[in-house]
């Protein structure tokens, strides 16, 4: 699957890329295509230069209405009709998680609903394409004013302050980064490695990037990584509309998996 840049970008993708042609010593962007695309050596510069590309904002809670809608909805339904022996994990899968604000705080709403309800586990899969990203994640260090909206309950109880106050820093408790599990995951492939059907899937503020026909791609793929009646989470200026998938709409940006 290829992903088109419109020409609009151009600028935005050159001024991104001229860090790592200082760092080559080259002069033209022709030079560094032709050692990214043309040799060895080049594909070792790919990882510099998805890292240099991508846009990766994010926050804690962003989008508060979702975890809502998976505290006071979906993960009650789900305890509901897994009640019993035998019980099953509920798995989310956090797809384009850049530096691991998203999946920690699922980890944070998943671990407060598990703390009301003994029978509740859960199992969380966090991955993204740039491994500058997911190296921040896995150390869930940020400044202090990244954590702002988080609440004050849930800051205090799982975010701890750097030694070093001076510094501004905080790092997730190690309880809650052993909730996650991070890894590289191109979401470009054909087949994605997830190891089994998952109850949901936060894919937001990723698709935008994409071309419409690449989205239909990409979009068909997660459905086919969901249980029926998972839910499928999109950024708030993404939609499904106008194709044909396998979802039902819950609100403009929440689906669940019929069939
Ligand atoms: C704007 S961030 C969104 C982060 C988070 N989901 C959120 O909504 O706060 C988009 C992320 O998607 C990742 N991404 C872009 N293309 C990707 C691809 N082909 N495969 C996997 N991740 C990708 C980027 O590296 C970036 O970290």
């Amino acid at each position: 699957m290829i992903a088109v840049m419109p020409p609009a970008k151009k600028v935005m993708l050159e001024s991104r890329l001229q860090k790592r042609l200082r760092a080559l010593g080259m002069a033209t962007f022709s030079d560094y295509c032709d050692h990214v695309l043309g040799s060895e050596a080049g594909s070792g510069e790919l990882v510099h230069m998805i890292d240099a590309v991508t846009t990766n904002k994010t926050d804690f809670f962003r989008e508060p209405i979702h975890f809502q809608y998976l505290a006071e909805t979906a993960l009650p339904e789900f305890l509901e009709e897994n009640a019993g022996p035998g019980k099953k994990k509920f798995s989310v899968w956090s797809a384009g998680c850049s530096s691991g604000e998203e999946p920690y705080t699922l980890a944070i709403v998943l671990g407060e609903f598990a703390s009301q309800h003994p029978d509740f586990h859960y199992a969380i899969m966090a991955t993204d394409i740039s491994t500058r990203v997911l190296e921040k994640a896995r150390l869930g260090i940020y400044d202090q004013h990244v954590v702002e909206g988080v609440p004050i309950v849930l800051k205090q109880k799982y975010f701890l302050r750097s030694k070093e106050r001076e510094k501004g820093l905080v790092r997730v408790v190690p309880e809650l980064r052993s909730q996650v599990s991070f890894q590289r995951v191109n979401l470009m492939e054909e087949h994605l490695s997830v190891p089994e059907l998952v109850d949901a899937v936060f894919c937001r503020n990723v698709i935008i990037y994409f071309e419409r026909a690449t989205q239909h791609k990409l979009l068909n793929r997660l459905c086919g990584c969901l249980k029926t009646g998972g839910h499928l989470f999109l950024g708030h200026s993404e939609t499904v509309h106008g194709f044909d998938l396998p979802l039902v709409r819950i609100s403009s940006t929440i689906y669940r998996k019929v069939l």
